[in-house]
């Protein structure tokens, strides 16, 4: 298995709706130790966020970082997906909403779901409302991938995984998205596998 520890699609406490860290557990060395497992778990897996349900913990705690390796893809890639380094972030019992409704599609993975890749639509923009890890409130507008990475791990504690919001006929192996499809427009991409194209896709 190429993420030991992370639970996999199949694995039902991925489909569970997750309990709320209660008052009692803000502020406690078993919750400090949680976040710490799920950091490290994540920055091993090369990740760039996990709820707490992915180690089987069914409680409502997810974390994100985007490291300086995003750096490393090409300033276009970057610039189109709007990544771009973010600090570490731990949020306990989120609430999210969208802003706006300008939505957008790319392709997703998820540790759970190893080895495969679908195009998501999502709001560009969210704001997250909860707790940080000292159990104070935190409230963040986030745009672009941060935003993304939000929904997908505010919707692992709701028991939702990408593929219940994929285009399923974008579903595919990493590596045919990394081989078949590498550098390609996800408009030219959507077009060669039937999907159709909205209209700021088109060429
Ligand atoms: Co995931």
């Amino acid at each position: 298995m190429n993420n030991p520890g992370i639970s996999q699609a199949g694995d039902p406490v991925l489909r569970l709706k997750a309990a709320p860290v209660g008052p009692e557990r803000l502020r406690t060395r078993e919750l400090d130790a949680l976040i710490e497992t799920m950091v490290a778990t994540m920055r091993e897996a090369n990740g760039v966020g996990l709820a707490a349900p992915q180690i089987g913990v069914s409680l409502q705690v997810f974390v994100f970082e985007e490291t300086e390796r995003v750096l490393a893809l090409p300033p276009e890639e970057r610039a189109e997906k709007e990544r771009f380094p973010f600090p570490l972030t731990v949020f306990l019992n989120p609430t999210l909403r969208a802003i706006g409704d300008e939505q957008t599609t790319f392709f997703e993975g998820c540790l759970s779901i190893d080895g495969y890749t679908a195009l998501v639509t999502r709001s560009r923009e969210v704001e997250v409302s909860g707790l940080d890890l000292n159990g104070d409130p935190q409230t963040l507008s986030l745009r672009g991938w941060p935003a993304r990475i939000a929904q997908h791990e505010y919707d692992h504690l709701q028991g939702i995984l990408f593929t219940d919001r994929m285009l399923p006929r974008s579903f595919m192996t990493v590596e045919h998205q990394r081989t078949r499809f590498a550098g390609m427009r996800i408009g030219e991409i959507m077009q060669e596998l039937g999907l159709s194209v909205p209209p700021e896709r088109r060429a």
